[in-house]
């Protein structure tokens, strides 16, 4: 046991270092090639190695190499730092290591806790066993779109578990033109078909066209398909756009489609000064995608299906093979029933930590400072000369461009493929870290705001890369 203790010490000290000092270096940097080799290459070793030896290596080879996202100038894609409750706490769900598929242990009680605080976080209701603990939003929404198929199915008196989908009106899903891949993933796995994924417009705040919508609808019912879920996003990856969730409500309601948010990143916005009309509706969907791994810093993986209806989930995915019944069960059953996962790490136990660390008011403080600056971030873009701002600014992403100026055309000056490059440019440089993506025809820059340590300097750090990076690019 000698071993193991110092070896939890070590491993104790190289996180703690890590996090104190990942602020001061580069946010990111290619591997070197020495070192990729290293990590690509290696061959197992016939004989197992000392632990003291692989935190060595540890230390030298791998921490050296981070995605970037621990630094406070890190705003690509959604990715946020680890919370300190949660880098502490991942280790001891490894020591006890159980699969929290079911059963009376600590694993299953406490994300019954878990689940509880995110619904009653952004205020969705929560009736018992009313959701689960996912790798993340992908997973997360596999789980909620195929509750709606199963309800949809049954509701027309055929069972897509036991028949399969031919032979049926195909089931149509309306998400927006700014919605997740991982809507049509999640359609394409559930073998709804990519065809029968309706796109459904935006307005010019990027938010779901709701008569579109409607229309949509309408035409889908009348050429005898089966208009089944809508899919609203409460932060879109692009724009960080709130969808009118209360308007989009009533379509569903009226037609009896099943309401999904994808609510990944953005649902948490709900908690920040003033935004909660922007979220108005969100506790009339029957599920929600929440992922404690976005704005949280829950260690990634972690998300949460939240579910107003828990036995539409369970019927699409209880099986329950006599090697697996389980006497002592309550009426819930066993959390591998909900969805596609039978052994399931102990995820309740990071995030339990990271809630429980921040309190309620210590979330709120999260999201209201990063939104505050993301909203900062475009007054300091509609100053400038040099910026233009894309969208406005409802969670913490800001999406704009660079614009020399001069160049007034859409694209006429090839700002499309100078913003592309951009990002990339950027990251290479080391200082910032950003990334782009299409946004109204055009190219974009966009940032996430995450982290708790990011601050107004390090915004004007991030302008004044993207223009030295823009300078590089026209060497
Ligand atoms: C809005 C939104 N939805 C869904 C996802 C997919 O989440 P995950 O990567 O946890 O599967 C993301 C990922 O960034 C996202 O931003």
């Amino acid at each position: 046991m000698d071993e193991l203790r110092q070896a939890a010490a070590k491993a104790a000290d190289l996180m703690a270092d890590h996090l104190e000092r990942v602020g001061d270096g580069p946010v990111w940097q290619p591997v070197p090639d020495g070192d990729r080799a290293w990590l690509t290459t290696q061959q197992m070793p016939e004989r197992g190695r000392p632990l003291d030896q692989l935190l060595d290596d540890a230390r030298s080879r791998i921490m050296t190499h981070p995605m970037g996202n621990g630094h406070p100038r890190f705003f690509g894609w959604v990715n946020s730092p680890p919370s300190p409750a949660g880098a502490v706490f991942e280790p001891l769900a490894a020591a006890l290591n159980p699969s929290c598929a079911g059963g009376d242990h600590a694993g299953p009680l406490l994300e019954r806790t878990v689940v509880r605080w995110l619904a009653g976080l952004v205020g969705f209701p929560h009736p018992p066993g009313g959701g689960l603990l996912t790798s993340g939003a992908s997973m997360a929404t596999i789980v909620c779109l195929a509750g709606a198929r199963q309800r949809a199915t049954l509701a027309d008196g055929w069972d897509a578990r036991e028949d399969g989908l031919s032979g049926h009106p195909p089931l149509i899903l309306y998400v927006s033109a700014e919605g997740h891949s991982c809507l049509h993933k999640a359609a394409q796995l559930l073998g709804l078909g990519a065809r029968q994924v309706r796109t459904v417009p935006v307005d010019s705040h990027y938010r779901m066209d709701v008569a579109a919508l409607r229309s949509m609808i309408a035409a889908d019912a009348a050429a005898g398909l089966r208009p089944f879920c809508v899919a609203a996003s409460a932060g879109t990856v692009n724009s960080g756009a709130v969808d009118p969730l209360d308007a989009i409500a009533d379509v569903a309601a009226e037609h009896g489609l099943w309401f999904h948010i994808d609510g990944a990143y953005g649902a948490l916005g709900i908690l920040a000064d003033g935004a909660a009309p922007a979220f108005a509706g969100l506790d009339r969907a029957d599920s929600l995608a929440l992922d404690p791994h976005k704005w949280l810093g829950v260690p990634v993986g972690c998300g949460c299906a939240l579910i107003a209806d828990p036995a539409a989930t369970r019927a699409a995915f209880s099986l329950v093979p006599s090697y697996l019944v389980d006497e002592n069960a309550d009426d819930l059953g066993w959390f591998a029933e909900y969805g596609p996962e039978q052994s399931r790490p102990f995820r309740a136990l990071k995030t339990w930590a990271t809630l429980s660390h921040l309190g309620r008011d210590g979330v709120a403080r999260l999201v209201d400072h990063t939104t505050g600056l993301a909203r900062t971030l475009a007054s300091m873009v509609g100053d400038a000369g040099d910026f233009e701002l894309l969208a406005p600014v409802t969670t913490s992403i800001t999406a704009f461009r660079y614009r020399p100026e001069g160049a007034q055309a859409r694209d006429g000056d090839g700002l499309d493929a100078l913003n592309r490059a951009i990002p990339a440019a950027v990251q290479r440089r080391g200082n910032a870290f950003l990334t782009g993506t299409r946004l109204g025809g055009t190219d974009a820059l966009r940032t996430c705001i995450l982290h708790p340590d990011t601050t107004e300097g390090d915004l004007a750090v991030l302008l004044d890369e993207i223009r030295a990076a823009a300078k590089d690019l026209s060497r």
